[in-house]
Order: C-alpha cells, then structure tokens, then sequence
C-alpha cells in the first residue's frame, strides 16, 4: 500500500495560522478546538502547525489535546498567534509538486484528514492550493479557511475577524489623541498624524472616523489609499481646521499612494508575496506640514499596537471569530472541502448577521476596497454609509481578566509531536 492510500480512520484536524495575526485570531483557534473536543465521536486529535504552513512542512506539529480546557478557553482573551504564524507562498501544485508530496507525507503520518488555514486573501490562496491536492495527487485532504485579517479586505465575506477590535482601537485613540491636542493646542501642538495599518484597503483608516460625531472633532481628515493623495487640497484641508477648531487630527492609512499610485510609505522592503512592506508614512505627513505650514505636530504610527490591542476587542468580533472557527469544524464534519465560513449581514439595526459558506476559489487573492459611497465627497472623511456598515463591527467590550493591573493572557504549553517522516531539507529550514 502506498501512502496516498492511506485514508485517515477518524478525521484528525490539522489548523494553522497565517499572515498577520489579530487580537482575535485565537478565538477563532479557541472555537475550531472546543467543537473538536464537543464532537470527538467525529473528530479525532486536533494538532496545531507551529508558524503556520512551514510547520506542516517542517512536521513541526503541536497535539492540543495536551492543553487544559482553561487554557484553550484562555485563547479566547489572549492576542497574537497562539501556535506562531507565517508569511510563506506555496507555488501551484504544478510549478512545485515536491512540496506538496512532502505536505503529504505528514499528513498522512499523522491521520491528518482535514486542514484548516486561518488566514486573509494570501492564506485563502493557500488553503485553495492544498484544497486540491485530493485531485490532482489522490491524498484525500478536506481543506477549509477561516477568514481573519485586520485588513477587512476579504471579499464575499461582510466583514474579516480582527478588524472590528482594530477598529475599534483606530477610533478610541484618534478620540483620546484629539482630546490632548485640543487641550494643547492654544500654545503647543497643532497637528496630530496618526498612521494605521490596512496596505491597499481604507477599511481601518475609515474606522477612524467613526471617532467625529461633531464637526469640531477629531479626525478632520482621512487619508485614503482609494483617493490619491492631492497635496494642495490636504494642506487647504489643515489650516482651515486649525483656523476653525484651533487643531487638526488626522488618520492617515499606511497604504496612501501620490498621483503617479507610488506609495508615500514604500521603503523598499518586499515579503514573501511580493508585498511592500509599508509603515512610516505619518512622520511623512507631518513633515510637509511643518515645512508647508509651520505648524507643530505630534504623530504616531500604531502599527503592531492596533492588531494586538485584545483589551480593547469589540465583543462582536470575538464573537464572530469564535463562530467562523466553530463552523469550520461543523464544516469537516459534513465532509466540506475547499469552503470557509464567512460573515453574512443580515441587518444594520438591530445588527443580525449568520454564517454563511463561501468557496475558497472565490476569497483567494481577491482584494475588497472601500466603495466609493463609504468615502465623503471630499475625500478626506467618511459617510453615513460607512458609518451604518462599520459601527455594528465595535460594539460591546470583551475584557480580559486582569491579574496584578494588567492583562492576563495564556502561553500554551506548545508540545511537539515526535517526527515519524523521515527528516528532510526541509526540518533544517
Ligand atoms: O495583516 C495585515 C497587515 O497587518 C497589514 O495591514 C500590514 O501592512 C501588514 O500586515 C504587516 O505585515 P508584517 O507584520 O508581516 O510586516
């Protein structure tokens, strides 16, 4: 008997991070391995791959069946990626077989029947890829994706667990920043530049907006990277609320680009998917306003803070990374392959949303941008539209415990299992 057919005796689950990790993402892992343990009539062990997709490859695998139900329960509060996460591009099956035949080698080795990759628009490609191994290589794989990005820049699904806590964590420091410099503006600071995350899509720099209830509030401007950046219209923009409310705050997107789609933030640093590694675009900003407008500034770019900020997590997102993380598990059990759960919306007010199923071919390397109808007709804030969309997304608070004045989050214990491949090039990588 070769080992393609060898077909796993209890569906064993193999789930992995990807990308860039949430202050949810472990909800998501939290809800895969409660329904695994609720259902072990169905479900055998569930391993964890260390660092996502190079741990599968490197059989790097972790046996959750070690954890304590507290400790599992505890990743429902605790940031970062429980079992380590990765950037890593797997090539088609066709342009790299050999990777593929060395993933199922340890899939195979550990009865491993489904894998689960949580992750944003590269991972789903990922997931997609392994998706058809059962076809094109004969090893029956049930893949399924778990949506997560802060990004918010998935399609099909109505919003990407981890973005609402980010969200909500955008808006609270752009309104807790506005109240200082409005203390300070009289004889000091003018200007705050606050920068946040997102790459391509606004969805985060818009949630800074949800912060301006009164036109005197902060941000009086949104830096989109939809709209390209129009150097006159945003200095006109600044003095005309220093002249008006004696101070301007600004939220400006990592990913705003000049009128030639350069980004204004691109220091030259690529990932493995080819992406610009972007950030530092707000002492950009508040240079040019120095320099154009003599004002004094302040900024800050909240980068890792904003999707790590777990004390501050909306409970709706909580709630629907756990949920997408839950239906994964459903899902392999009704024997789905290459699907993810995703958000469906079913209302505004009152907000009512389901989870719906989406194919991977449709999510993979897809990206949503802002409609226009989110973005005011200035350029520079956002509309009611996006606010009826994005305010449902950071409602309630989901505290975790605090232990000694701070928050008390969970180290997994994180025990590898035994290797049973024969080591290849890859261990040592
Ligand atoms: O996960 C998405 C994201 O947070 C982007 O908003 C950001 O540009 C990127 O990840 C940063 O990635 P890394 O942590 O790999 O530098």
């Amino acid at each position: 008997m070769g080992i393609y057919d060898i077909i796993p005796r209890m569906k064993n689950i193999l789930y992995a991070q990807s990308g860039g990790v949430t202050a949810v993402i472990n909800a998501s892992a939290c809800g895969v391995i409660e329904t695994a343990r609720a259902n072990s009539d169905n479900i055998g062990k569930v391993f964890a791959a260390k660092n996502g997709i190079i741990g599968v490859l490197k059989e790097e695998l972790i046996d959750t069946s070690l954890e304590s139900d507290a400790a599992i329960a505890a990743l429902k509060h605790t940031p970062g990626g429980a079992f380590g996460s990765c950037r890593y591009k797997l090539k088609s099956i066709e342009e790299n077989k050999a990777e593929y035949e060395r993933l199922i080698e340890v899939l195979a080795a550990h009865d491993i029947g489904v894998f689960m990759y949580n992750g944003g628009g590269d991972s789903a490609d990922t997931a997609h890829k392994i998706s058809q191994v059962g076809e094109k290589l004969g090893y029956p794989v049930q893949c399924i994706g778990i949506p997560k990005t802060i990004d918010n820049d998935l399609p099909v699904t109505d919003t990407c667990p981890g973005f609402g806590s980010a969200a909500k964590y955008v808006a609270t420091s752009i309104r807790e920043a506005s109240y200082d410099i409005a203390a300070m503006a009289s004889s000091s600071t003018k200007v705050f530049v606050m920068e946040v995350m997102g790459r391509h899509a606004g969805w985060l720099a818009a949630a800074g907006g949800l912060a301006r209830e009164q036109d005197a509030d902060g941000p009086h401007i949104i830096l989109f990277p939809e709209r390209a950046f129009d150097k006159a219209a945003f200095l006109n923009k600044v003095s005309a609320a220093v002249k008006q409310y004696g101070f301007c705050s600004i939220v400006v997107s990592e990913g705003v680009k000049d009128q030639d789609g350069k980004f204004l933030s691109d220091n030259g640093v690529r990932d493995a998917f080819g992406h610009a590694q972007l950030g530092g675009v707000a002492p950009t900003i508040a240079q040019l306003i120095k320099q154009e407008l003599d004002l004094k500034y302040h900024w800050a770019v909240l980068d890792y803070l904003q999707r790590s900020a777990r004390h501050l997590a909306s409970q709706t997102d909580v709630d629907q990374a756990y949920a997408v993380g839950k239906a994964a598990v459903e899902y392999a059990i009704a024997g789905k392959n290459a699907v993810m759960p995703v958000i469906v919306r079913e209302s505004d007010a009152p907000y009512k949303w389901h989870i719906g199923e989406a194919k991977l071919a449709d999510l993979a390397n897809v990206e949503k941008m802002m409609p226009a109808n989110f973005i005011s007709e200035d350029g520079f804030g956002i509309t009611q539209a996006c606010r009826d969309y994005m305010l449902p997304l950071i409602q309630g608070e989901a505290y975790p415990p605090f232990i000694n004045g701070l928050p008390a989050y969970v180290k997994l214990k994180n025990e590898l299992c035994k290797k049973i491949v024969e080591e290849t090039n890859y261990a040592s990588r």
